[in-house]
């Protein structure tokens, strides 16, 4: 008997604002200062996007983070709410306040400066005992961003297992490029392990797919390596899949293409399709996720997502 569970997925992860300046003349030096014509704030964080799409597609999402008692709280919140994931577990802080990432864009390349704020406060602690009961599937995302919760990610992950949870993480960046977690520990508990390749590479201090495999291939189950317009690879028991990306010729940016691939991918995964579907689902949420600009614009409900997949890349499901 499969027992019903009020979530689908519980997201761990990180919450902030972009702060973003696009239509800049030059990048801003030092001592000067500079116009630009077109400013946004929305809702930030890879977490934040791959929940966000995943509840479009229609999966029932928790989420668990920290966020300030302040505008940009209240801002994230609400971007949530209006996606429809659950925020009853997403903590308050009047100290210290919701963090922020500072996007200057220009041209095709962009600078960022993030204030961690409360991402970083957030630990073991602040995630209450049922909501990991409550769920089927745990996703964590930018475990650097996390510090405090760093130190407990194998506990977070071994308690998800023995509850009976599947398990994805996807580690992203180390702003410190020290890479300090017990990999071999973590990684038994996790059944989908998605780096993009710099991250895998990095982690097991590598340079190739399958240098890195090599060295994670005793203790990782799922291994799924994303890398843009390549597309993306999934390993497991000596099995490779290579997923071409869908071309898209006209990019307007890829601002969140890794998350909303994995929420295709998990998606999909959830439905108890096969790896290979997957891979290809998760794909077209990478490519869809390259039509409009940021992480979160294409993907406001599955009857659009649809149409984008059928007039941009000429599939149907
Ligand atoms: N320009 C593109 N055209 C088509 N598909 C793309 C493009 N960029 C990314 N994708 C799809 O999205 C997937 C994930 O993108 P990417 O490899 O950039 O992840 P990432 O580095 O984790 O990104 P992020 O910056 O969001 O963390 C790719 O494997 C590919 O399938
Ligand atoms: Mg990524």
């Amino acid at each position: 008997m499969i027992l019903k569970k009020k979530y689908d997925v519980v997201v761990v992860g990180e919450l902030n604002v972009d702060l973003i300046a696009n239509g800049l003349s030059k990048f801003p030096e030092v001592g000067k200062e500079i116009i630009a014509n077109q400013f946004v704030t929305t809702l930030g964080s890879s977490s934040a996007i791959f929940a966000s799409n995943l509840s479009a597609f229609g999966t029932k999402v928790t989420f668990t983070g920290k966020v300030g008692n302040d505008n940009y709280g209240d801002f994230i919140v609400a971007a949530l709410k209006a996606r429809r994931v659950d925020v009853n577990n997403i903590v308050r802080t009047g100290k210290p306040d919701t963090g922020v990432t500072i996007v200057l864009n220009y041209d095709e390349d962009r600078a960022m400066v993030t204030y961690q704020g409360a991402m970083a406060a957030f630990n073991l602690g602040d995630i209450p005992d049922n909501v990991l009961e409550q769920a089927r599937h745990l996703h964590l995302s930018s475990v650097f961003l996390q510090e405090s919760l760093k130190k407990d990610i194998v506990l977070l992950f071994k308690k998800a297992k023995q509850l009976g949870l599947t398990t994805s993480l996807d580690p992203q960046w180390d702003p410190a490029e020290k890479w300090d977690i017990d990999w071999e520990k973590l990684l038994g508990y996790v059944d989908i392990f998605m780096p993009n390749q710099a991250e895998l590479n990095a982690i097991t201090n590598t340079t190739t797919i399958p240098a890195a495999i090599d060295v994670l291939k005793d203790f990782s189950n799922i291994l799924v390596v994303k890398n843009g317009r390549e597309g993306a690879i999934l390993w497991t028991d000596n099995n490779l899949i290579h997923q071409p990306a869908f071309f898209n010729n006209s990019v307007v940016d890829s601002i969140g293409a890794g998350d909303s691939f994995n929420a295709g991918f998990i998606h999909a995964f959830l439905q108890g399709r096969t790896l290979k579907e997957c891979m290809e689902f998760g794909a077209l949420m990478g490519a869809i996720n390259t039509t409009s600009s940021g992480g979160t614009m294409a993907f406001e409900n599955m009857s659009k997502v649809k149409e984008i997949a059928k007039s941009s890349f000429d599939y149907t499901f």
